[in-house]
């Protein structure tokens, strides 16, 4: 496993961030919380979802529950979420779920369900299903360019950005490496701040070594 993988995954264990839709001790994540968390976050950010998710699991326990729901119930629910295109994908979503019998494990059939890009289903691939899936969030951008002192600018150095991100990916627990490094990227390698003293890959950072890691990821001019 590559150092980086293997630091990450350590503080990960010690350090992982209490969310609601998380779970402890190695027990199975339900895919259908995963899916509804990922999809809450999306554009929105942990402190406004939790009490959204808290509401959507009371109300609808499981992906047959909210596929059964009206659609205005559930666009009522999801009212000051923002971004309401996610809520009407999410019942089509659950509904073309229970018709297949439950969530599909690979990432490209995720992919193809209504309402989840490329990040979404690799981060439930990831996380729900344990498969090895590169998953890249602003955050996980933001802490890769960093460590590899990436000086392309974005949007342009994405593609470098996926391969390192792919390298560095580990076969086992690839969904508590994504969580890891959005947990960095979240609370010590974030956009404002670079609190290195903190950071578990510390001493194999190429920004931190360069001595300014906050320029990084570099932007294109407008
Ligand atoms: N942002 C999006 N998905 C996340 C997750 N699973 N953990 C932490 N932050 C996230």
């Amino acid at each position: 496993m590559d150092r980086v993988a293997a630091l990450l995954l350590d503080w990960y264990d010690g350090h992982a961030r209490s969310l609601p839709w998380r779970v402890r001790d190695g027990a199975r994540p339900d895919p259908y919380r995963v899916w509804l968390s990922e999809v809450m976050l999306q554009q929105t950010t942990t402190a406004a979802v939790a009490p959204y998710f808290a509401k959507f699991t009371e109300t609808w326990p499981t992906v047959e529950a909210l596929a059964a729901a009206p659609e205005e119930e559930v666009m009522a629910a999801w009212a000051g979420l923002g971004y309401y295109s996610r809520a009407r994908n999410l019942v089509k979503c659950a509904k073309q779920v229970v018709e297949m019998g439950g969530f599909p494990e690979a990432e490209a059939e995720l992919r193809e369900l209504p309402g989840l890009g490329d990040y979404t289903a690799a981060a439930i691939a990831a996380i729900a299903f344990g498969q090895r899936a590169v998953v890249i969030d602003a955050n996980v951008e933001r802490v890769v360019a960093r460590l590899f002192a990436i000086e392309d600018p974005l949007p342009g150095a994405r593609r470098l950005i996926r391969a390192h991100a792919d390298r560095i990916t580990p076969d086992e627990r690839a969904g508590d490496f994504a969580q890891a490094m959005m947990d960095l990227g979240a609370t010590i390698c974030t956009a404002r701040s670079a609190s290195c003293l903190l950071c578990p890959v510390q001493g194999l950072c190429e920004g931190r070594a360069s001595g300014d890691p906050l320029r990084l990821p570099v932007k294109a001019e407008k």
